[in-house]
């Protein structure tokens, strides 16, 4: 079972609810992420768990990752999701995290990728699939796929068709991979 992280809106999600792979559970750091809209329409469970609601972020994620689990996660998949991940949650999934982003990662990580590729300069940027660490956007890659920056005007629509692709793809495989 495959539980998701989201914090926004939640296209990546989409594309995982419409590959047909065992979505359990829906996790956010927002109430209003669009993607638990999504969610909902599909029968996931969701639940938000806001960092003002509790003590610290290692507690928020250990309450995260003990819902996750009551749900039969087993792969965690961050679809969107703004938040670093804590020690706490990662010893609970070991090698069980993967992210989605939008660069040839170690090229420009954070929240801004895409506009830092643009920016840059760079003739080809892409999207990464990669385990999760302590760190921002660092964990070893699973999957890679170019795109080229030109045109630009299309750029950001063409990066998520590809994560809509990859992503799906990279979960499927380890699923089989675990089974
Ligand atoms: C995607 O570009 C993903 O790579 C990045 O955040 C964006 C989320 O988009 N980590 P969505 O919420 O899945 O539509």
């Amino acid at each position: 079972m495959i539980g998701v992280l989201v914090s926004g809106n939640g296209s990546n999600l989409q594309a995982l609810i419409d590959a047909g792979l065992p979505v359990s559970a829906v996790a956010s750091n927002r109430k209003d992420a669009y993607a638990l809209v999504r969610a909902r329409s599909a029968g996931i469970p969701t639940a938000t768990f806001a960092l003002d609601c509790h003590a610290d972020r290692a507690e928020r994620d250990l309450v995260m990752a003990t819902w996750l689990e009551e749900h039969g996660v087993e792969l965690v998949v961050l679809a969107g999701y703004m938040h670093l991940l804590t020690e706490p949650f990662l010893k609970r999934f070991p090698e069980r995290i993967v992210n989605v982003h939008p660069s040839l990662l170690p090229a420009f990580p954070g929240a801004h990728a895409i506009s830092d590729a643009l920016a840059a300069g760079v003739e080809t940027t892409g999207v990464t699939v990669h385990y999760v660490d302590a760190g921002l956007d660092t964990g070893p890659v699973i999957a890679q796929e170019a795109v080229p920056v030109e045109p630009r005007a299309t750029l950001e629509e063409r990066i998520h068709a590809v994560e809509h692709r990859l992503l799906p793809k990279v979960v499927s495989d380890i699923c089989l991979a675990v089974r």
